[in-house]
């Protein structure tokens, strides 16, 4: 059978890589953290989970239910933007519930492009943001996003050299994995981009509340004309440890909205009713919980970074997401991350490691590499650092455990430029 035209495309997704790296070394009697995944591991609030227990045994809640979210659903959502940011919408036309933030972007991006229409991403980025491009067909136009890089010129560049003109502009902050966090001056500035070169915005706000000293980042929906330009996305998968139960909302600009509420008709049922119901409940009731997650993630990143510290490897701390953004030390940078996540490896580490890195073995479980020699291939501009998930990150730093590796950098199947 010939190759399939879009799986040609798309490389093994780099978690799949992860875990089976995992299971290996798991296979060899190996203690493992993983902290390769932001794979949130503190469990859903308890009178959530019983609601959904509640729901699940009315067999009124067993039928297909509504692709765009119940009713309630939109209004509770629309509620929390209004609560927490002042942001006005309009639950019917405004706010469409998505199976995940994954499969919202990936369903958008079908929606909103034709084949052929070039799309912004920064580079590096959560996988989806540029696959779902490729899944499109659309033109995948890199961004590079480096911490102490001028953003905004990357993007001008960008802009200008693609050719026919980008359609889509797809960001996210707080950022994974690089942890930069944003301004609401960040995002005016980002709407008048947008209305200057005629792009749509999509913006992931899936780290929405986890965010550290005195750090609150701005919904996009709050910058002045947002919702003329662009839709925002948020996730109850980080803020309510909610991963599998597969939850999140695409707000804003009704066009885009529409055209999402289109496709996802045909594409699928919406979400289990009894998860709807109870996230309802977790919105109307529950804002206050991801406080007490935060709190969790601030200690995990501190002992990941005092850790690492103390080893000699200074990581910036971030105000935001879940994840720790770390420069490699200088004698090993040439090596490239995936080389020095692999010399972790404690099997593998003959002769004898480098200090910093034999430290970095006792401190770190897995690390994900998202830069590094080959992240700097066409496409893969990545300024050579690596970033581990503070969920595990802090447990592995405080026990001293085996270092593991980690996320291997991925190549966008059609190499960005710009
Ligand atoms: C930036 C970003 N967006 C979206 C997601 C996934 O969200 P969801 O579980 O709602 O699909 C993640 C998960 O790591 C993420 O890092």
């Amino acid at each position: 059978m010939d190759e399939f035209y879009r799986i040609k495309r798309l490389p093994p997704y780099v978690f799949g890589i992860v875990n089976d790296l995992k299971t290996k070394a798991r296979a060899r009697g190996e203690d493992i953290i993983d902290l390769g995944m932001g794979n949130p591991d503190l469990g859903t609030p308890k009178h959530i989970v019983a609601k959904l227990i509640q729901a699940a045994q009315n067999p009124k809640n067993h039928r297909y239910s509504a692709s765009r979210g119940i009713t309630r659903l939109r209004v509770a959502i629309t509620k929390w933007y209004r609560d927490r940011y002042g942001v006005e919408l309009d639950p019917e036309s405004e706010a469409i519930a998505t199976i995940g933030a994954k499969e919202g972007l990936a369903h958008l991006a079908l929606a909103v492009l034709q084949p052929g229409d070039g799309a912004l991403v920064p580079n590096p980025t959560y996988p989806i943001h540029s696959y779902s491009v490729v899944i499109a067909d659309g033109d995948l136009r890199s961004v590079p996003m480096t911490p102490d890089g001028d953003f905004f010129g990357r993007l001008e560049e960008a802009a200008k050299l693609a050719w026919p003109k980008a359609k889509l502009l797809i960001l996210s902050f707080p950022h994974n994995p690089t942890t930069t966090c944003v301004d609401l001056a960040f995002f005016e500035r980002v709407v008048d981009f947008a209305r200057a070169h005629r792009l749509m915005v999509v913006h992931d706000f899936a780290y929405a509340d986890l965010f550290y000293d005195g750090y609150q980042p701005p919904s996009f929906l709050q910058a002045r004309g947002a919702k003329d330009v662009g839709v925002e996305l948020f996730s109850l998968t980080k803020s309510y440890n909610m991963a599998g139960w597969r939850l999140a909302f695409c707000c804003g600009n009704p066009a885009m909205v529409h055209a999402l509420a289109r496709i996802k008709s045909y594409l699928d049922y919406g979400v289990f009713q009894p998860i709807q119901i109870a996230t309802t409940v977790t919105l109307n009731e529950a804002q206050d919980y991801p406080k007490q997650v935060n709190e969790t993630y601030q200690s995990r990143r501190d002992a990941l970074c005092d850790g690492l510290e103390r080893i000699g490897w200074s990581v910036p701390r971030p105000k935001g997401t879940m994840f720790v953004w770390a420069p490699i030390p200088e004698p090993y940078r040439h090596l490239g991350s995936l080389e020095v996540a692999k010399k972790l490896q404690p099997p593998l580490a003959k002769p004898r490691l480098p200090a910093e890195v034999e430290g970095c073995r006792r401190q770190v479980a897995a690390l994900r590499c998202p830069g590094g020699r080959s992240a700097r291939k066409p496409g893969f501009p990545g300024p050579g650092r690596t970033a581990g998930s503070v969920n595990a990150a802090g447990r592995a730093a405080l026990r001293g455990r085996t270092t593991r590796p980690g996320r291997r950098p991925h190549r966008p199947a059609r190499p960005g430029r710009g």
